[in-house]
């Protein structure tokens, strides 16, 4: 019997790798229903609310989606989707593993690291106000329970999937109460995981290590904003924002992702580069517990990218978006 999915296509290049995405989840053998929304300025315009009700009811019944990139409005209009979303369906954990893909000619080539973001509060808690004219000030929130919640996570992960250490990343020394809290939270935790190295780095000795000895490090655990950038800047290691994945976890519901935004530069134009949204795919398959569908999938992007070359601009190839996405359907197809 199929089963039934939120799809939320995005805008920008949403659509585009949407679609390639859908298609290569077909090739694969999954029998996917979906249930498909338009958020943000497209729902907008449609005079809906930028996150409506019913998005949020579709998930919680359906309890996976797959989504592409939002847009979200600088300096003024509607919060960010990406934010509600995950502030809404307590989706705590950010993951987002990044690795060195062979072949693709960047100047690392052993990174294999997996990010786990605090998704929930930090700066991102959307609690700024206007002290006086001229005076701003944007609060940033770590609590206990959701610093407790998110180490539990990255610890755990280690332990299912052969992960060795967890370096936590903050700025401690500064923000003492805040990010000491955090820290304080993970060194806890950890003394229920002796069999996972737990380590910490201040947050900008951690960005020169990772842009000088990314190979050293394993699994590194950030509060929100951290990890927003520190997760940018590993898609950035490992062949850019074109090929990382990322899944938003909580205990009921998750949303899977790619990490890159909706590309307003190359939107429209049939050069995005799918295989982030593929990849994103295939954590949620793993998900949903289709092993062999999501095995098929990884060792197709495999064959195309790494043993016949097959890429898009943004990793040095020639093709579009559709001529990269028929290359994966051709490889699934023939076992390749
Ligand atoms: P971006 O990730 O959209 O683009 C940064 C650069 O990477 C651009 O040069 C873009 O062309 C390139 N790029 C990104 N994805 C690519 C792909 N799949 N293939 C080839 N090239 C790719 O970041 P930007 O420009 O800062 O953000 C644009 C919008 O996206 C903003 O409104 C931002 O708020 C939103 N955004 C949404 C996210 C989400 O929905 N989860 C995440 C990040 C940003």
């Amino acid at each position: 019997m199929a089963q039934t999915l939120t799809l939320l296509p995005g805008d920008g290049i949403g659509p585009e790798v949407t679609s390639a995405t859908v298609r290569v989840l077909e090739a694969v053998g999954c029998d996917f229903e979906w249930e498909s929304y338009v958020v943000g300025a497209e729902a907008v315009e449609q005079n809906m609310e930028p996150l409506p009700d019913r998005v949020l009811e579709s998930i919680r019944r359906n309890k996976v989606c797959l989504k592409g990139p939002v847009t979200t409005p600088i300096g003024k209009g509607f919060r960010s989707i990406n934010v509600l979303l995950r502030q809404e369906l307590q989706l705590y954990a950010n993951l987002r593993p990044a690795r060195s893909i062979p072949g693709i000619d960047h100047k690392f080539k052993d990174v294999d690291l997996v990010i786990v973001r605090e998704n929930t509060e930090g700066l991102y808690s959307g609690l700024e106000h206007q002290v006086v004219p001229g005076v701003v000030e944007s609060l940033k929130i770590i609590s206990e329970k959701a610093s407790t919640r998110i180490a539990k996570f990255a610890f755990d992960y280690a332990e299912k999937n052969g992960r060795k250490r967890v370096t936590a990343v903050h700025k401690a020394n500064i923000m003492k109460l805040s990010d000491g809290l955090f820290l304080d939270c993970f060194r806890e935790v950890s003394k229920d995981h002796p069999s996972i190295e737990a380590d910490d780095r201040i947050i900008d000795n951690m960005c020169m290590q990772l842009v000088m000895y990314p190979e050293r490090y394993d699994m590194l655990l950030l509060e929100n904003l951290y990890g927003d950038i520190v997760s940018d800047l590993a898609a950035g290691l490992v062949g850019g924002l074109g090929v990382v994945a990322g899944a938003n976890i909580g205990d009921h519901e998750a949303v899977f992702e790619a990490v890159h935004g909706s590309a307003p530069d190359i939107a429209g134009r049939g050069v995005a580069n799918p295989m982030a949204l593929m990849r994103s795919a295939i954590l949620m398959l793993r998900h949903l517990n289709l092993r062999d569908e999501a095995d098929r999938l990884a060792k197709a992007l495999s064959t195309v990218v790494v043993d016949q070359e097959i890429r898009t601009r943004d990793l040095g190839g020639t093709v579009g978006t559709s001529e990269f996405t028929e290359a994966v359907v051709r490889a699934i197809e023939t076992g390749d």
